[in-house]
């Protein structure tokens, strides 16, 4: 434990030491709601061109933490530099979203290389700039998306809420869908160890449309197994990083989730009831487990008194487990700064 002395709140919790201080730090902290990101991204001239600048992502990454009291960076980048670096031709366009080359067939599978490995060389940069520039007491978060959610924009080509060409795919060529998510659990896995080695002191996992699989019943075969294959294969090399799995709007099944994959903190969206979820764990015998979140970025955008309402209730019902103070889903862009120093205050003077 002594070891644990000079390190962060933030990994003193997730490491299993319960501390009557709750850390806080916010899912899209880095973005468009700050004006000095917009001043950044305009000078990078693109939101790509930002990601793969070190220098510049990297000030960005600190951005958040220069303005508010948060325990935890998380580095600046995507999930979709995975795809970019597999010459997916990712475009971002402007109110529209991502819009990628799709995959269509087997052989644009089989064809698939991450041959572009220096295109995520500066995300690495990056977090060797940052590890070097942070403060002891802060952690640092390096992470990629889940298999299934990748592979999901992949297939669909661009960003959507049901992802129909997806669905399809995944339901007429199983076997071919399989192939794609094995490779890119092999790129993910192996993008988050290079992350680990260049400073990044854990890791979290982004599967935002797991609902999509849960939708069609597969939740278990598309995200908890090629999740477990990723996390077994960290922890074989790295067997004291924490990582932070997020299946998204997972519902019932979180607990499913957790019981298979071994993760050492549950991120959790808004529409969990707390209550429920910890009676779940301990109904599959999950002890100790750490959790993450749950304040709706459309509460954090509103502000005022249901704010207010809504951070204390989420701190009284973790009181009793290890809690990282989060949001269910990251900061929406017209989310006013103040709003997030009055969120930080409420959670500075809590005391479990
Ligand atoms: O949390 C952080 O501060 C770290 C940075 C981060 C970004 N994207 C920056 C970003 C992280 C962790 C992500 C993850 C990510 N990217 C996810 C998983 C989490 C989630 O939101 O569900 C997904 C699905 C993506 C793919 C993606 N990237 C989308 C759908 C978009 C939105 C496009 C748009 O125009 O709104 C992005 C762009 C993006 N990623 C922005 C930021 C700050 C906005 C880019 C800009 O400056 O225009």
């Amino acid at each position: 434990m002594d070891k644990l002395k000079n390190t962060s709140n933030f990994m003193k919790t997730i490491n299993g030491i319960h501390s009557s201080k709750t850390p806080i730090w916010l899912m899209r902290q880095a973005g468009r709601y700050l004006p000095e990101y917009r001043e950044v991204r305009k000078e990078a001239g693109s939101f790509l061109n930002l990601c793969m600048n070190p220098k510049l992502s990297a000030e960005v990454t600190l951005q958040p933490l220069k303005r508010f009291d948060l325990d935890a960076a998380i580095i600046f980048s995507d999930i979709l530099t995975i795809p970019m670096a597999c010459n997916r031709d990712l475009k971002f366009v402007e109110n529209e979203g991502p819009k990628l080359k799709p995959i269509e067939n087997e052989r644009d599978i089989f064809e698939l290389e991450l041959t572009s490995i220096n295109y995520l060389e500066p995300i690495y940069e990056c977090l060797s700039l940052v590890k070097s520039q942070l403060e002891s007491d802060k952690a640092l978060i390096g992470f990629a998306g889940a298999p299934f959610t990748i592979a999901a924009y992949m297939i669909e080509g661009k960003g959507s809420k049901n992802f129909p060409k997806c669905v399809s795919f995944f339901q007429n060529y199983e076997k071919t869908f399989m192939k794609l998510i094995k490779k890119l659990e092999y790129y993910i896995s192996n993008h988050l160890i290079n992350q680990i080695e260049a400073g990044a002191e854990a890791i979290q996992i982004f599967e935002s449309h797991a609902e999509i699989a849960l939708k069609e019943n597969k939740f278990k075969k598309y995200c908890i197994d090629p999740n477990s294959n990723i996390i077994k294969k960290i922890k074989k090399k790295y067997p004291t990083i924490p990582i932070i799995g997020f299946p998204r709007n997972a519902g019932n099944l979180y607990v499913d989730y957790v019981s298979t994959t071994n993760i050492d903190c549950l991120s959790i969206d808004q529409n969990v009831n707390i209550k429920e979820l910890l009676d779940n764990l301990k109904k599959k015998k999950v002890r100790n487990l750490c959790l993450q979140g749950n304040l709706s970025p459309e509460i954090l955008l509103k502000g005022g008194k249901e704010m207010v309402y809504s951070a204390y209730n989420i701190l009284e019902n973790f009181s009793s487990v290890r809690h990282i103070f989060n949001l269910g889903h990251g900061v929406i862009k017209e989310t006013p700064t103040k709003n997030i120093e009055e969120l930080i205050k409420i959670i500075r003077k809590w005391k479990k």
